[in-house]
């Protein structure tokens, strides 16, 4: 049977460890410049619906130093902008390439092309979830925090797909999750139910200042996700009180880490004065999306 992962929960508890565990050596061995080609004949058919640096750039990257090879595809120069249905194009790929990576303006596309793929289908960002930022965020805060059991992480701003994936997430780590959004943008019902019903420690609330308090990580990303411009006017309105400043900072531990996925509307969900702060490991968590996602290739095509 093909891997696929399009959900954060296509993993269990213990195939997390196993990731982490391989993406921390795949940087180590890196960093001294061993580069086992483990997928080397291995290609992977990247589609971006959307935009992209890190997603496209790491697993590119990725495949590369893995002694693979990474096909960058725009929908728009594929039979698939002129209408070739999803399923084909899912047949055909599989003839041709080892997994497809796709980033895709709705979930359901996701969830079509790995239903007729007999290669691995990647979820690098769909309307729903985001599942890759999730394993590099929890690689982030296993470096710097040493466990994620019991860790407490705050969540302000949007309940977008990265909030959904780390929802999903806490089923398999442990953490504890205190989420502050405005009401009409909460994060899914369905995530929440299924995460409570596995005993996670879910908090949904309004107030930034109640969701940071004690937390160990504050994490953020932008008010107006991709494919929501339309609506920027709105958002930045309602959205105003759940800026990562560092006012709100003094209510989490004296310790607490800052987190944004990036890209990162500075000034808007977080200051300059906070991302650039010894307490943001954003750049670490962008890094880590190329060890992270090696060892998700490894696992799924070696
Ligand atoms: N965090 C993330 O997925 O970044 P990109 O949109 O640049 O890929
Ligand atoms: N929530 C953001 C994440 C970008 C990496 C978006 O969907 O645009």
């Amino acid at each position: 049977m093909k891997k696929d992962f399009v959900s954060i929960l296509d993993i269990s508890r213990e195939e997390l460890g196993e990731l982490i565990a391989t993406a921390r050596r795949l940087k180590e061995e890196r960093r001294v410049g061993v580069f086992p080609p483990h997928l080397s004949q291995k290609t992977l058919g990247m589609i971006f619906e959307k935009s992209s640096t890190r997603t496209r750039i790491s697993f590119e990257v990725g495949m590369y130093e893995l002694g693979g090879y990474a096909l960058f595809l725009n929908p728009k120069d594929m039979q698939l902008g002129r209408g070739e249905a999803i399923r084909d194009t899912a047949r055909v790929m599989s003839r041709f390439v080892s997994a497809i990576m796709i980033r895709a303006n709705s979930h359901q596309s996701v969830m079509e092309l790995a239903a007729h793929a007999d290669i691995p289908v990647i979820n690098g960002l769909s309307d729903l979830e985001h599942p890759c930022q999730i394993l590099a965020d929890i690689m982030t805060i296993m470096e710097h925090l040493h466990r994620t059991e019991k860790v407490r992480v705050a969540w302000v701003g949007d309940g977008n797909n990265v909030c959904n994936s780390l929802i999903l997430s806490t089923i398999l780590t442990g953490m504890e999750v205190s989420i502050a959004c405005p009401p009409q943008y909460q994060p899914s019902l369905e995530f929440i139910k299924t995460a409570q019903k596995e005993g996670a420690l879910l908090t949904i609330g309004e107030d930034p200042l109640a969701a940071v308090r004690n937390a160990d990580v504050v994490m953020t990303d932008t008010w107006v996700s991709m494919g929501h411009e339309e609506e920027t006017k709105e958002r930045e309105r309602v959205f105003g009180r759940y800026q990562v400043n560092a006012d709100l900072m003094t209510h989490a531990k004296p310790g607490a880490i800052v987190m944004h996925c990036l890209p990162a509307h500075r000034g808007y969900e977080i200051t300059d004065e906070v991302i650039d702060s010894n307490r943001s490991v954003v750049w670490d968590q962008a890094e880590n999306r190329l060890h992270v996602q090696k060892a998700l290739l490894l696992r799924l095509l070696a």
